[in-house]
């Protein structure tokens, strides 16, 4: 797929997704939105695919936020329609996806940048990496699901810190307060996030798949998590990757999951 914000490339079961506005330090414009949501979409109805990785070019940001220059002039109800839409199309829909992101954040993750990253299932950050939602210094609030999610990964007291101080937070803070699973030097950085893509794919997507929507079905109100994981633990019965798993287990040798 030919994109104008956007690097795709797929390397066997992998799928890199780098946001490509270096200049803009990779702020998410609409059209970068759509061509976002274009491409995860394209990954993951490709059956080949088992893992997206999302990254930002150059060496400084991977998303320094929404691109203010868009919304500055904007009244209330466009305000909402903007969270709305982006919600939907883009932080929702990662989030709900069932092939596994992992965002590599190799610079700046700030506001819509740091609410991407939290939307993907896994987060790395290179030790560069600074983070924050600065929304509050602009007279707004987080609009990309940023008041939903990071009180989700960090508690809530760290979350009320980091909204009402506007500050950012480095790698290693965020390595500590859980926001991201690890940190690596820069140069590593995509090595790191491939290794762990390839542990990933060792294993059923069919099972991930339903893992991802047990573990959300616990963050969704009025959904009760216990039952969405009953069913789809009593649905894993009846797929061929179980047999292939448990046969491979009980044979002594290593699953070649059919993902079905
Ligand atoms: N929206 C639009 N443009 C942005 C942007 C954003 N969120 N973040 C950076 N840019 C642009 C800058 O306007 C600048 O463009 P220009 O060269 O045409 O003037 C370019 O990216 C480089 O940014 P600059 O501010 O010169 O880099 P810096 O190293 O001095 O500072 C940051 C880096 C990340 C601290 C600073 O860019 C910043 O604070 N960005 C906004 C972060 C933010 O509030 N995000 C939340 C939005 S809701």
């Amino acid at each position: 797929m030919n994109f104008e914000n956007l690097i795709y490339e797929v390397d066997d079961q992998l799928a890199i997704i780098t946001i490509n506005r270096p200049k803009k330090l990779n702020a998410l414009n609409k059209e970068t939105i759509q061509e976002l949501h274009d491409a995860f979409a394209e990954a993951d109805s490709d059956p080949n695919i088992g893992v997206i990785i999302l990254t930002g070019s150059g060496e400084k940001a991977f998303v320094a936020g929404a691109d203010i220059s868009e919304f500055s002039d904007f009244e209330e109800e466009q305000g909402a329609l903007l969270a709305r839409k982006g919600q939907k199309l883009l932080f929702d829909f990662i989030e709900n996806l069932s092939t596994p992101v992992v965002a590599a954040i190799n610079g700046f993750a700030l506001g819509g940048g740091l609410e991407l990253a939290m939307a993907a299932h896994i987060r790395i950050a290179s030790d560069n990496a600074r983070m924050g939602l600065p929304e509050t210094s602009l007279g707004l609030i987080p609009g990309y699901g940023g008041t939903q999610r990071l009180p989700q990964l960090v508690g809530k007291g760290r979350a009320f810190e980091m909204i009402m101080t506007a500050s950012m937070i480095n790698a290693d803070q965020a390595l500590q307060y859980g926001l991201v699973n690890h940190v690596t030097m820069q140069e590593e950085l995509m090595s790191h996030a491939e290794k762990l893509a390839a542990k990933i794919l060792d294993n059923s997507g069919v099972a991930i798949a339903t893992a991802i929507t047990a573990v959300n079905a616990g963050f969704k109100a009025g959904v009760n998590g216990y039952d969405v994981e009953i069913e789809g633990f009593g649905a894993s019965f009846g797929t061929e990757d179980f047999k292939e798993g448990t046969s491979a287990f009980l044979e002594k040798r290593k699953a070649e999951f059919p993902g079905k």
